[in-house]
């Protein structure tokens, strides 16, 4: 495959957004899957190790990047920066020597939240960045004031004007200063922000009540490749000594443990004996647990290879929590499983105030579950129906392929714009394990 520069949106080949949009997917449900899939790199994380790139000031290589629209439009912004991107394959080459902090532009800003992500980098690198607040999203409301007041410890002045954040750290070298930081929060995005931010920063800096996700521990041993001291990522406590500039690194991203969890169910859902393989089981737990509450077996094969072997489907209850709880962006994939079980389930949704949209789209193909603030009391029925239903969210819209597999008759999933934010190429995957699944384009 020849290198491509990345200079803009169009440039990956992707079918445009509009035809996206009025594509489609046609499920024919209950046929059963069999065989491997292979998960992708994870988008969480590239995204973030993106960001992570603008910290040096040489070029970096990240293997194992999905090919995802959220990870296009990362590639655009930085591109706007004035970075130099080649993708070739899953390799994507950064070249982040010549870039201006202030270029971020708005209209893409925006359509992407993790492009705040930037932030730390191009403050911790120039002393000085502008860039558009993400604003809120389908899911919740999404503030960023703990990646800001973390910031503002560390020295830097933030102004937010006319819905941008302009920030500058005064001083003759106009460099952050080590902090003591406590978290109100676990956040994922705050503790990247300031893990980052950290890393040039003058003297140490503590995270606490940080977050432990996976992709924080990747996002750290990126940074120590390039040179960075950071200790106790993963951990609650995280503790950063400042250095003065980092160097180029070859790092490859981990896998997608979300994408792996979807798979699983899918494999659940359907009865069916699979394999999922690039699956850090480690990265795995809370889904693991709940799988075999459920009423399914999951075998490590070991080399991250999981086998699910699949059982009765039982009623259980999750609750979402940050890491190592159950994890939000599963949630509406086990919706669809528990659907199908025998008894009665409740999941409350703590992460996101507006994560349980995909209940009326799954209840338009006969599940009976009620709503009550954020929890859904599912109680499982013998069969779906399929029906045409829309996709509210990313994680709703697998929840809704999940639920076609696994149903009677056919299922057309709308807003697929949605999906292809954040899985690779999921309907092939699933037609190689012997899914009835088409993406079609609907005519008006
Ligand atoms: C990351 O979002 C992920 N996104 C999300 O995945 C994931 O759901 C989330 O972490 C939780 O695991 C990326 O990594 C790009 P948070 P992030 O900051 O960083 C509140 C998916 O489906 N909060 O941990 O935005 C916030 O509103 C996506 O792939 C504040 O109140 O998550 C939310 O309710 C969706 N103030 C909660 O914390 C802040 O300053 C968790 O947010 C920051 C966050």
């Amino acid at each position: 495959m020849e290198d491509k520069t990345i200079n803009s949106i169009s440039n990956l080949t992707q079918p445009s957004t509009k035809e996206r949009s009025q594509s489609v997917l046609e499920i024919w449900g209950r046929n059963p899957l069999q065989g491997n899939v292979k998960i992708s790199g994870a988008k969480n994380s590239a995204l973030v190790l993106m960001a992570g790139s603008l910290l040096c000031p040489k070029d970096c290589r990240l293997r194992n990047v999905p090919s995802l629209v959220d990870i296009s439009r990362m590639s655009q912004i930085l591109t706007s920066l004035g970075v130099k991107l080649t993708k070739n394959g899953d390799v994507l080459d950064i070249d982040a020597r010549d870039i201006n902090p202030t270029a971020a532009p708005y209209d893409i800003v925006s359509q992407l939240r993790a492009s705040f992500f930037a932030v730390g980098p191009l403050l911790a690198r120039f002393g000085t960045v502008k860039i558009p607040l993400p604003g809120g999203c389908d899911i919740g409301a999404r503030p960023v004031k703990l990646h800001i007041q973390g910031l503002q410890a560390m020295g830097a002045s933030v102004l937010i004007e006319s819905g941008i954040v302009h920030a500058d750290v005064k001083g003759s070298n106009r460099r952050l200063q080590g902090a003591k930081i406590y978290l109100d929060y676990p956040s994922v995005g705050a503790t990247e922000t300031l893990l980052m931010a950290a890393t040039l920063a003058e003297g140490e800096t503590t995270i606490e009540n940080a977050a432990q996700e996976p992709e924080i521990v990747d996002l750290a041993n990126f940074c120590i490749a390039m040179g960075a001291k950071i200790y106790g990522a993963g951990t609650n406590k995280i503790t950063i000594v400042g250095v003065d500039r980092l160097h180029s690194v070859d790092y490859a991203v981990i896998p997608d443990r979300i994408e792996a969890g979807t798979f699983l169910v899918a494999g659940a859902i359907t009865h069916s004996e699979i394999t999922v393989s690039s699956a850090i089981a480690d990265h795995l737990v809370p889904v693991i647990a709940k799988l075999e509450a459920i009423g399914c077996r999951i075998i490590n094969e070991g080399e991250n290879c999981l086998r699910l072997i699949p059982g009765e489907l039982k009623a259980t209850d999750i609750e979402t929590l940050p890491y190592p709880g159950f994890p939000t962006d599963m949630q509406a994939q086990f919706m669809a499983l528990l659907c199908f079980s025998e008894g009665n389930s409740v999941i409350s949704e703590t992460v996101f105030e507006n994560r349980l949209r995909h209940v009326a789209e799954l209840q338009r193909m006969g599940a009976n579950i009620r709503l009550k603030g954020n929890h859904a009391l599912i109680q499982g029925v013998p069969f779906l129906s399929g029906a045409p239903v829309m996709s509210t969210d990313l994680r709703a819209s697998a929840a809704l392929i999940l639920a076609g597999l696994a149903a009677q008759g056919k299922t057309i999933v709308r807003g697929l714009h949605h999906l292809d934010r954040g899985y690779e190429d999921i309907e092939n995957k699933l037609r190689k394990l012997g899914a009835r699944i088409e993406r079609v384009t609907e005519s008006n």
